[in-house]
């Protein structure tokens, strides 16, 4: 069975292979939502629109499913700036089916102090 390591949390589970991240941490007594997004009816419910279950993934990417339609647009538009320098890295909870062994971040924090972020609106500069 693929493990979920919570690095925030320091807490390990085990879950079934093809689980839904969010799903699993929520079962956990993980709560993936910063603030009051954790209520029902101020996040989206899984959908992948709110963008307010996001994880920063520290290993075991190839563990997860391949960005969906729906994750993309949620993260290059929208909330583009909350991703900003970890465009690979950064997955919405929701959307991601664990097939493996992977290790998360949740609430990660904007990159608001590192060089990539104010490199990233102005690339010529
Ligand atoms: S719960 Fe809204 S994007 Fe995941």
């Amino acid at each position: 069975m693929p493990k979920i390591t919570f690095v925030n949390e320091k807490k390990e589970i085990e879950v079934p292979a093809g689980s839904n991240l969010r799903t699993e941490a929520r079962k956990a007594g993980i709560e993936v939502h910063p603030w009051i997004f954790k209520y029902p009816g101020l996040n989206c419910m899984g959908n992948g629109l709110c963008a307010t279950c996001r994880v920063l993934v520290k290993d075991g990417k190839d563990h997860l499913s391949k960005q969906g339609l729906i994750e993309k647009l949620s993260l290059n538009t929208i909330h583009a700036f909350e991703s900003i320098g970890h465009e690979d890295e950064m997955r919405l909870a929701c959307q991601c089916t664990v097939t493996g062994d992977v290790t998360v971040e949740t609430k990660p924090a904007m990159n608001i102090s590192g060089e990539v972020f104010w490199q990233k609106p102005f690339p010529n500069k």
